[in-house]
């Protein structure tokens, strides 16, 4: 089965699925997107998801391409069509394709949208979860707006490659006062000694995870003591239990950081138990 794509209007086979080279999207990343999860074929936290995109863009004043009634049957069509049954969605908003200038298009330009969607491997996922990731750590070298969902991410992609160089799954980022700010693609987590979970405050310094929101619902449920606040690398090296969280990973439990086994080495009971509870709290269409 071919995967299809939708491109400004038309659904197509992924290998025809293209962009114009003068979009700019393409020529300057002057974009946003999201990635939602698909659970028993279902978008989740689609809400959620769609009113950060609505946030990326103003903070970029980049229009809307539809109301999030539309985008939301986009959504769910591009999932229909993939089959995804456990996977994710993708959206891209561009400002559109215009001749390079680096100065906002004419208006009226229209912005560009794409969609995809994929399976994952849960049974992959699961696997991962029970045996926990190792992640390294490296200088927070990216702009400071990073609470908009932009697709301009060369920090994290070099931060990402440099964790897989060295056999770990994450790379946290570290800001100049030595405190963890996010993952290259995830939000931040550590369980401290006395059982208080930790995860940075947010602000323009990191991306205001979707997942990050509604774990925060999860750990009130649970009656453990939450804390927004930076934490340390070395109060990480210290922690009990650490752990990221996104859309695709849900919460994934951390075993290792730069080398150093967290805790007793194998995923926390804080961490298992978030991730099992996570989807009673989340939305579903
Ligand atoms: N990444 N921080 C960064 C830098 C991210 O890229 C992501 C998500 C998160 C977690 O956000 P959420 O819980 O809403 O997924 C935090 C997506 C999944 C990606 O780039 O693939």
């Amino acid at each position: 089965m071919s995967r299809i794509a939708y491109v400004n209007g038309r659904y197509l086979p992924l290998r025809d699925a293209a962009v114009n080279v003068e979009d700019r999207g393409y020529q300057f990343s002057d974009g946003v997107y999201e990635v939602c999860e698909v659970r028993a074929g279902q978008l989740i936290d689609e809400r959620r998801h769609l009113d950060r995109l609505a946030y990326s863009l103003k903070e970029l004043r980049i229009a809307m391409p539809m109301t999030p009634g539309a985008l939301g049957v986009i959504l769910r069509e591009v999932v229909r069509r993939n089959r995804v049954h456990w996977g994710i969605v993708y959206l891209q908003v561009t400002r559109g394709v215009s001749r390079r200038d680096h100065a906002f298009p004419p208006p009226g330009t229209r912005p560009s949208l794409v969609v995809t969607a994929r399976n994952l491997d849960l049974a992959h996922s699961e696997r991962m979860a029970a045996e926990g990731i190792a992640v390294i750590t490296l200088p927070d070298n990216r702009w400071e707006r990073v609470d908009i969902k932009s697709v301009s991410l060369l920090p994290n992609v070099l931060a990402k490659q440099a964790a897989r160089e060295q056999g770990a799954r994450e790379a946290w980022f570290v800001d100049k006062d030595g405190r963890v700010t996010e993952g290259s693609s995830s939000n931040a987590w550590i369980v401290t000694g006395d059982g208080k979970v930790i995860t940075r405050h947010v602000d323009h310094g990191i991306l205001k995870g979707i997942t990050r929101t509604v774990l925060i619902d999860v750990i009130a449920a649970q009656g453990l003591a939450l804390e927004e606040r930076a934490f340390t690398v070395d109060e990480s090296y210290r922690a009990r239990e650490a752990f990221v969280t996104s859309a695709s990973q849900i919460v994934m439990p951390v075993v290792r950081i730069d080398g150093r086994s967290v805790g007793n080495g194998a995923p926390g009971l804080v961490a298992t138990a978030l991730r099992r509870e996570f989807h009673r709290f989340t939305e579903t269409a």
